[in-house]
């Protein structure tokens, strides 16, 4: 589902279920400022692609400023419809497991600026009430694997901040291209034994490569989030970006999943037919 066409709905209840158990309480500190981490709290297309060892698929239901709602599926099969509701005041938000693997379990998780630039959170993994007679050690296994898991959920999550940060403000100081630049990349036999390969041109990087024996230049700035191409992989002309999965034709910069988006301009790539000598000329 498109997220504009998505209705708000009322703020959900932040009570928690009575009967669960606090099976463990991750810390620390983000390295991106709070409204960063909000942003990602609220985007919940990168769970599949961002996360893709944990979460296989999602399928929004709704969203709106409360939060969102959709059916989570999971490597290996299983599936769980997930609720996260924010409570903005409080600056936290939990994600409810309504209904399959985990429910009713809940997980809360706390937001505090600790400077411009870093963010604390707390995280709070509450489960179901386990089988009478379950070993305590049970507990503090789900709680060990909860830890493992949320520790890696975030070095992404602030990776991916963080790049975004910095790609934002490249964008910011870069601005206009020059439509006049040429750069020359010597001769090609060199160059193909380089491709892939980025390369700046009019201040902004590309990445040149071999497509069926033609050289094509592609921006590696996805235009969604601004997330990085320069490591996709080329599948039959088309690229996926790694952060939320809209996929692009490198040859055109078109989107090829009807998102009508378009990556930034590429140069074109002439060689020289006396030469062989390849130059990147503006194509503006
Ligand atoms: S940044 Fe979202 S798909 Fe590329
Ligand atoms: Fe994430």
């Amino acid at each position: 589902m498109p997220k504009d066409a998505l209705t708000p709905q009322p703020p959900r209840s932040l009570t928690r279920h009575p009967e669960l158990l606090e099976a463990a309480v991750y810390e620390r500190e983000i390295g991106a400022p709070i409204a960063r981490v909000w942003e990602n709290v609220f985007d919940w297309e990168h769970l599949p692609w961002l996360h893709d060892q944990a979460f296989e698929s999602i399928e929004l239901l709704e969203a709106g400023e409360w939060g969102w709602h959709g059916d989570v599926g999971f490597p290996g099969g299983a599936s769980s419809e997930i609720e996260l509701s924010v409570d903005h005041e409080a600056s936290c938000y939990v994600a409810r497991t309504r209904s399959g693997l985990g429910a009713p379990g809940e997980i809360w998780t706390y937001l505090k600026s600790s400077s411009e630039d870093t963010t604390s959170i707390r995280v709070e993994f509450w489960v179901p009430p386990l089988p009478e007679g379950t070993a305590d050690e049970v507990l503090g296994k789900i709680g060990e694997a909860y830890l493992k898991l949320y520790a890696g959920l975030w070095d992404q999550d602030e990776e991916m901040m963080q790049q975004r940060i910095v790609a934002s403000d490249r964008r910011v100081e870069t601005g206009a291209a020059d439509s006049g630049e040429i750069v020359s990349l010597g001769a090609v036999e060199a160059l193909r034994e380089k491709l892939p390969l980025v390369v700046d041109f009019a201040g902004h990087p590309f990445r040149l490569v071999d497509i069926e024996g033609e050289l094509l230049a592609h921006a590696t700035e996805c235009p969604h989030w601004l997330g990085p191409l320069e490591s996709c992989e080329v599948k039959r002309g088309e690229i996926i970006c790694p952060w939320h999965g809209y996929r692009f034709d490198v040859a055109t910069g078109g989107s090829t999943d009807e998102r009508r988006l378009r990556l930034r301009r590429a140069p074109r790539v002439e060689v020289d037919p006396a030469t062989g000598n390849v130059r990147l000329v503006s194509s503006t």
